[in-house]
C-alpha cells in the first residue's frame, strides 16, 4: 500500500492533529511506501514571515521524528524542496473547474466571512491533490475536515484521465479513525488553531495541567451523580485509556462524590505520561539539528525521484516537457 499524508506548520501541533493524523502516520508506516511532509507552501497562505516559517518546518519535523516517525520506514520531507509538485499543480489547475474549488470551506468560510481570499487560499486544494498523486497514493490518513479535499483531488485524477483518456494518475482513498475524526478541543468544539481550544502535544507539565485545570464543566455539586457522556474531560480522557480504565472512570462520575478537578487530576497524569517519552526524545534530537536536516535532505530526494516518475507521466499525456 502507497501511505502519503501532511501536515502544515502553522503552529504547535496539538492532540487533534496527534489522534487524527500523526497516530495514524506512524501505525501506517510499515507500509511499502509512506510519504509523509510538512506542507510549508500551503502554510503560506497563513504565515508571512520567512524566519517563522523557516523555524515552524523545522520544529514540525522535530515533532513528528519524536512521536515515532522512523526515518528508516517513512520518508520524511518539506514540501518546498519537491518543486516537481507546483508543476505537477499546474498540469491540475488546468482541469480544474472552479465551482468544484467554490465549495471547498477554507475558501468558502472566508469569503462568507466577508474577507478577502487570495489565489493561493483558493486554490489550495489543487495543490494538495498535487502532493497526493504525485507519489501514486493510494491511502491518505487524514482527519475529517480534510475529507473533502481528498474527495476534491480523486475528482481531479479522475478528470484528467478522463481528458487524456490514460490512466495517468492513482485515484486516492481517505483514511479516517472513526473514533478520533474530530477530536474535541477544551471547549467541545473541534480542536483546531483557529478556535484557540488547543491543547499542545509537547506542552511543558506545569502548563498542561493548567491547561487541563481550565476545562469549562458544570456546575454539578462534588457529591452529586455527573454524566460522563456529556464532559469534555472524559471525552479527552478516553483518549489516553484503555476500556477499562473508561469504564472505571465512567462509575466514578455516575456514583457521585468526584469532583471535576478529580477528574481532570486524572487525565493530566494521563496525557503527561503518554507524551513523556516522546518529549525527551524531542530534546535529544533538537540538540542535533545536522542529523535531522540530513533526515529532510535525504528524504526530499526519494520523494524527488518518485514524483519525477509520476509528473514525467502527465506530461508525456498532455504534450508538454521534455520529449521521451
Ligand atoms: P493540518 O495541518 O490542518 O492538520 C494536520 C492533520 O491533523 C488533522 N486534524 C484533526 N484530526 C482530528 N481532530 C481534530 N480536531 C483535528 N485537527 C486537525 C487534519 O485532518 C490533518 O490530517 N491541508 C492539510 C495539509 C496537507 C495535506 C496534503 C494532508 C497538505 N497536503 C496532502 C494530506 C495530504 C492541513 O491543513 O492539515
Amino acid at each position: 500500500m502507497k501511505i502519503l499524508s501532511g501536515i502544515q506548520p502553522t503552529g504547535r501541533p496539538h492532540w487533534g492533529n496527534y489522534f487524527g493524523a500523526i497516530r495514524q502516520y506512524i501505525a501506517l508506516q510499515d507500509n511499502e511506501q509512506a510519504f509523509y511532509f510538512i506542507a510549508d507552501l500551503h502554510a503560506l497562505t497563513t504565515i508571512r514571515d520567512a524566519a517563522v516559517l523557516r523555524e515552524n518546518s523545522f520544529a514540525a519535523a522535530l515533532d513528528l521524528l519524536a512521536l515515532g516517525l522512523d526515518p528508516a520506514k517513512a520518508t520524511l520531507f518539506i514540501q518546498s524542496e519537491v518543486p516537481e509538485i507546483p508543476e505537477l499543480t499546474w498540469l491540475l489547475m488546468t482541469v480544474t473547474q472552479m465551482h468544484l474549488l467554490e465549495k471547498c470551506h477554507a475558501y468558502k468560510d472566508k469569503k462568507e466571512k466577508g474577507l478577502a481570499a487570495d489565489a493561493g487560499l483558493f486554490t489550495y486544494p489543487v495543490l494538495m491533490a498535487a502532493d497526493i498523486i504525485g507519489y501514486d497514493s493510494q491511502i491518505v490518513p487524514v482527519g475529517v475536515d480534510q475529507v473533502q479535499h481528498v474527495e476534491v483531488t480523486r475528482d481531479l485524477a479522475q478528470r484528467f484521465n478522463n481528458i487524456y483518456r490514460q490512466d495517468v494518475f492513482v485515484l486516492p482513498e481517505y483514511r479516517v479513525l472513526d473514533t478520533t475524526a474530530k477530536v474535541p478541543g477544551l471547549d467541545g468544539e473541534k480542536m483546531s488553531k483557529s478556535y484557540g481550544n488547543t491543547v499542545e502535544i509537547f506542552e511543558e507539565p506545569k502548563k498542561l495541567r493548567k491547561k487541563i485545570m481550565s476545562i469549562k464543566t458544570d456546575s454539578t455539586p462534588v457529591e452529586a451523580p455527573k454524566n460522563p457522556d456529556t464532559c469534555p474531560v472524559f471525552t479527552l480522557y478516553k483518549l489516553f485509556s484503555t476500556q477499562a480504565e473508561q469504564d472505571a472512570l465512567a462509575a466514578r462520575y455516575r456514583e457521585g462524590g468526584m469532583g471535576y478537578g478529580e477528574a481532570k487530576q486524572s487525565l493530566y497524569e494521563k496525557a503527561d505520561a503518554w507524551f513523556a517519552p516522546a518529549r525527551e526524545r524531542r530534546a535529544d534530537l533538537a540538540s542535533r539539528p545536522d542529523d535531522v536536516h540530513a533526515i529532510l535532505s535525504d528524504g526530499a530526494a526519494r520523494a524527488r525521484s518518485k514524483v519525477r516518475d509520476v509528473l514525467a507521466r502527465a506530461q508525456a499525456a498532455c504534450g508538454v516537457g521534455p520529449r521521451r
